[in-house]
């Protein structure tokens, strides 16, 4: 989603800023821009398309200056053109802005503006919110004191940062509802969306909360409320490396992402395994021990990937530790009246930990006096810093748009809170070592599938014209065929519908024939004959099997036209395993299909706005 980044210093900031919005086309984008003030004078420069296209704008036309924002743009009002993309300025060309978010009641606040003469060029909520400003700043004539007036007026989200030609030594930023964060250099500073952008010159960094504005010069800042009440903040270091942000020698972090997965298992993992009492300590929920065990009920909320990853978590805690367990779409649970109480329990999950709609169900969950606790992977993220308790699944920064190592993370994460929960209530340490000892081969099992990968590719080349997909799965692997389907669609662009196997046969049978690849995941467990069964029904009429089986199962080569194998392990991790070839297969046929894996079309990384 779109992308931030402001700069004040001492350097020829434009270079600067372009690099830094390279670091955040992860996040999906579909225009770019900057503005810097030279010569007391703004300098606006922006173009629909990538940052490459900005780049060659900015090269034959360079703007020199110490100030300056950038942006990438993910289009919600106004199509993605040049005009429309960030910064936005006013009339007189006074002020440059550029937002994240959306201004709700922007419509109000243009026609109130027409009304007193100004006139807009582009169809975006932002360039009403910098005309606000403008038209404030006119009555209070200070720059800091314009853009909190004009702020409070706003109903919605924002994160923005904004520079004004008559002020031309300071940068204010501000958030609403959408991340932002002050990366502390020498002499320098610099705002961005998120600490990618800024890791390359510090480590060291400021959150703002929903509700700050900060007041940037070349020696300082200071952080206020918009209500103008002073906020200390305390500064914290990034944690992960640039290393993490760069490809190490794949031709997309997609598929570095899928080969890190030996390790971010590990790491999800790494001193939170308790052999010897068959059970996981995870100190970020040591303090809530006790309401977890009691809890009358665990309910999930999430979006995507992450809800796939719930699902899986359910059908783990309903086995082991046989509490209840509700999974929720955040975009239906934060608009019900959802039905909670102190009893209950409500995890949060998210990669990015700033998804508007996750963050959302965590304050309604919270709001009604249920315990909210995250899982999450991004360290410092908003969801973090406002769930109850939580862990952290340490997979490292993800890049690619399509979700990969964080799910297998999140799915670690969810057997040793299982495990936990578990064996704090009826599960033997006979039982809870051998779920301890799966785990621990998990690393070594998943770097296998991950050392012949050529299978995969013939598949993908073989399938890579298919108009539809189906993929089935039953018990845990019923969510990993929702999450292989959802990958082939995200970067594929190929239909794919995700089903549990045996409710095939009540509609989607319908759309089998010749040219139906049904993709089955069909490890060795106590469902498999079951779901032979239905493969058996898609095979009567024609369509074509992919099955992802345990190595060994001969049985299944009868049926399926390609099969790819995952090493045995116990049914609660399956989905650990089986949904590496999945997401190697939405990758490989993406490849095959000439799509750009890293950043499909109209996907955003991380979204930010409902
Ligand atoms: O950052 P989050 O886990 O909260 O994101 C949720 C979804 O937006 C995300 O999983 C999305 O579905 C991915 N593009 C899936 O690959």
């Amino acid at each position: 989603m779109c992308g931030i980044v402001g700069y004040i210093g001492t350097k020829n900031c434009t270079p600067l800023i372009v690099n830094a919005l390279k670091r955040l086309e992860y996040r999906g984008y579909d225009s770019a821009g900057v503005a810097v003030i030279s010569h007391n004078q703004l300098q606006v420069q922006k173009k629909a398309g990538k940052v490459a296209e900005l780049v060659a704008i900015v090269d034959s036309h360079p703007i020199v200056g110490t100030v300056g924002i950038g942006h990438t743009r993910w289009a919600t009002h106004g199509a993605p053109t040049d005009i429309n993309a960030h910064p936005h300025m006013d009339q007189q060309r006074r002020f440059a802005l550029i937002h994240n978010g959306i201004v709700e009641n922007y419509m109000t606040i243009k026609h109130r503006l027409e009304r007193e003469g100004r006139t807009f060029t582009s169809q975006t909520d932002s360039e009403v919110l910098v005309q606000l400003i403008s038209l404030l700043y006119d009555k209070v004539h200070d720059f800091e004191t314009a853009v909190r007036l004009g702020l409070k007026e706003v109903e919605g989200a924002y994160g923005i940062a904004i520079i004004c030609a008559d002020e031309p030594d300071k940068l204010i930023a501000a958030r609403k509802g959408s991340p932002l964060v002050i990366g502390i250099g020498e002499d320098e500073f610099i705002v961005a969306s998120d600490a990618s952008a800024i890791v390359s010159h510090t480590r060291q960094v400021v959150y703002l909360e929903d509700g700050e504005i900060a007041v940037l010069t070349r020696t300082g800042f200071t952080t206020k409320t918009i209500d103008d009440v002073p906020v200390t903040k305390e500064v914290e270091e990034i944690t992960f490396d640039i290393e993490q942000l760069e490809k190490g020698g794949f031709p997309h972090f997609m598929l570095k992402e899928i080969h890190q997965q030996p390790e971010t298992i590990r790491d999800a993992m790494r001193g939170r395994l308790l052999p010897a009492e068959g059970t996981a300590r995870l100190g970020g929920l040591d303090s809530v021990k006790d309401r977890l065990r009691q809890a009358k009920r665990i309910v999930f909320t999430a979006c995507g990937t992450s809800w796939h990853a719930a699902l899986v978590g359910e059908y783990m805690l309903e086995h082991y530790a046989h509490v209840p367990v509700e999974v929720e779409y955040a975009s239906e649970f934060r608009y019900r009246n959802p039905v909670l109480s102190e009893e209950d329990v409500v995890f949060v999950l998210s990669q990015s930990g700033e998804t508007a709609d996750t963050l959302a169900a965590l304050r309604e969950a919270k709001r009604q006096g249920a315990l909210g606790l995250g899982i999450v992977n991004v360290v410092g993220s908003s969801i973090a810093r406002e769930t109850d308790a939580g862990v952290y699944i340490h997979a490292g920064a993800e890049i690619g748009v399509a979700s990969t190592k964080a799910f297998t993370g999140q799915l670690t994460m969810l057997a040793l809170i299982t495990l936990m929960i578990a064996r704090m209530k009826n599960l033997s340490v006979i039982e809870g070592q051998r779920i301890v000892e799966g785990l621990q081969l998990l690393p070594e099992l998943s770097k296998r599938i991950l050392s012949n990968t050529q299978n995969v590719e013939k598949i993908a080349e073989q399938f890579k014209d298919a108009r539809n997909f189906l993929y089935l799965g039953r018990g845990y692997n019923f969510p990993v065929a929702l999450e292989g389907a959802l990958k082939l669609k995200e970067i594929s662009y190929i239909h794919a519908e995700g089903y549990p196997a045996a409710e095939m046969k009540h509609g989607p049978i319908a759309l089998i024939d010749e040219n139906m690849p049904v993709v089955v995941v069909v490890p060795q467990d106590d469902i498999r004959e079951k779901v032979m069964s239905n493969i058996e029904e898609v095979r009567a009429r024609g369509g074509r099997i992919i099955a992802v089986a345990t190595e060994g199962d001969t049985d299944i080569h009868r049926l399926a036209e390609h099969v790819i194998t995952i090493p045995q392990t116990i049914p609660m991790l399956t989905p650990i395993l089986s949904v590496i070839p999945l997401h190697l297969l939405a990758y490989y046929i993406a490849v095959a299909r000439g799509c750009n894996v890293d950043q499909p079309r109209n996907l955003a990384k991380s979204v930010t706005v409902e």
